[in-house]
């Protein structure tokens, strides 16, 4: 399977995914009845059945990693049960679906919280973000820093929720290592001021990402789990004054741990490809698993991307909310619809599943 084309298949872990257009996770918001997805979200998934891997939206493991309004969570029988629906109807038609992990950390809002409580972080800064909430924007609460007797539950709502994944069906999870979230706070040093083992060297600060993808590894296998991450996205107001020392760590502990894939947001997120150098490169040197590139690509870098060996999968977000069909219209070329940003987040079907699939 070393075809030279965006459309053979290709292994992943124990998976043969029938191509290599990946899926990116996407926040739709519509999970408002107990943050348990529906009919919908299974209809919705099963229309973009066709994509070699599907990584689902962000998912919280637990209340306190939830951070924007009507996001679905995996910590109840109840979202289990839902989430089986959108695998089932994947698998129905030959697909493919990873789960993806959240916990948000300071990226939050007291009204989303357990009696009103502050979100958590590895220190007490403030996001320079908003987030959804109650029907609009809103400035992020204020965060408190982690107790350091604390972190191990983090890492266990971590574990139960990849088992959780697996008994709802899914093929694999991927844990949200990026964007400015929890994992990425802790990565980063200008959201981490802990003189702990969580803090200071690069070491330390990476230390959580590494300990959550052991578990979750060890959990349910290192060939079902991959993690996301974004070197230089500074997405959620993170910033780092060591990037490629920080990533070359970690994506080296993620290899001893032989952990599926990894997931890579090139660039600032949605934004400029180029917005800080960085060298991913290195990281693909470092990783003898799959590599999955994801921001900013069409088929044209794509295919490009792939002859120069820089990626071994793509992932397409964009592209994916108003073409169901993207790989059919990759393969023959044909345009793409344009999504409707009014309708990105929260609703119903429309500007969910109402974009046809061409001649659909
Ligand atoms: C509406 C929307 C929701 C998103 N939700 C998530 C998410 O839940 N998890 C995540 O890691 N990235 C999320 N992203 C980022 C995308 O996965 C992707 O990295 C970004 O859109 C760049 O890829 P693209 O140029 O192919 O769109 C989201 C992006 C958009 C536009």
């Amino acid at each position: 399977m070393t075809g030279n084309s965006l459309f053979e298949p290709f292994k992943l872990g124990e998976l043969t995914l029938a191509n290599r257009v990946v899926m990116a996770p996407l926040t739709r918001n519509r999970a408002g009845n107990g943050f348990v997805p529906g009919d919908l979200a299974a209809e919705y998934y099963a229309q973009r059945a066709s994509a070699g891997l599907i990584v689902s939206e962000a998912t919280q493991i637990s209340q306190q990693g939830q951070g924007y309004q009507d996001t679905p969570g995996i910590y109840s029988q109840a979202q289990i049960d839902g989430w089986r629906k959108v695998t089932d109807a994947v698998h129905g038609k030959g697909g493919r679906i990873f789960l993806q992990l959240w916990h948000v950390g300071r990226v939050s809002h007291v009204d989303l919280q357990e009696n009103g409580a502050a979100p958590v972080a590895p220190s007490a800064i403030r996001a320079e973000t908003q987030t959804f909430v109650n029907n609009g924007f809103a400035d992020v609460s204020e965060p408190r820093a982690l107790e350091l007797n604390e972190i191990p539950g983090i890492v266990n709502d971590f574990r139960k929720a990849a088992a959780n994944a697996v008994s709802a069906g899914f093929d694999g999870v991927e844990i949200h290592g990026a964007n400015g979230y929890l994992l990425d706070q802790f990565a980063k040093d200008g959201s981490n001021v802990r003189t702990d083992a969580y803090g200071g060297s690069v070491e330390n600060r990476s230390r959580l990402m590494l300990e959550v993808a052991a578990a979750v590894a060890e959990e349910i296998g290192a060939g079902r789990t991959g993690v996301r991450i974004s070197p230089v996205s500074p997405f959620n107001g993170v910033s780092s004054s060591d990037p490629q020392a920080q990533f070359d760590h970690i994506v080296d502990g993620l290899d001893a741990l032989g952990v599926a894939y990894i997931h890579v947001v090139e660039g600032a997120t949605g934004g400029p490809r180029d917005a800080a150098p960085f060298d991913f490169g290195s990281l693909r040197k470092r990783f003898r698993n799959a590599y999955i590139a994801n921001n900013g690509y069409d088929l044209e870098l794509a295919t490009r991307s792939l002859g120069e060996g820089k990626a071994d999968l793509f992932a397409f977000g964009r592209p994916f909310i108003a073409n169901p069909d993207l790989v059919d219209r990759l393969k023959t070329n044909a345009p793409l619809a344009h999504l409707n940003p009014a309708t990105l987040y929260g609703g119903g079907a429309a500007g969910y599943t109402d974009y046809p699939a061409i001649g659909g």
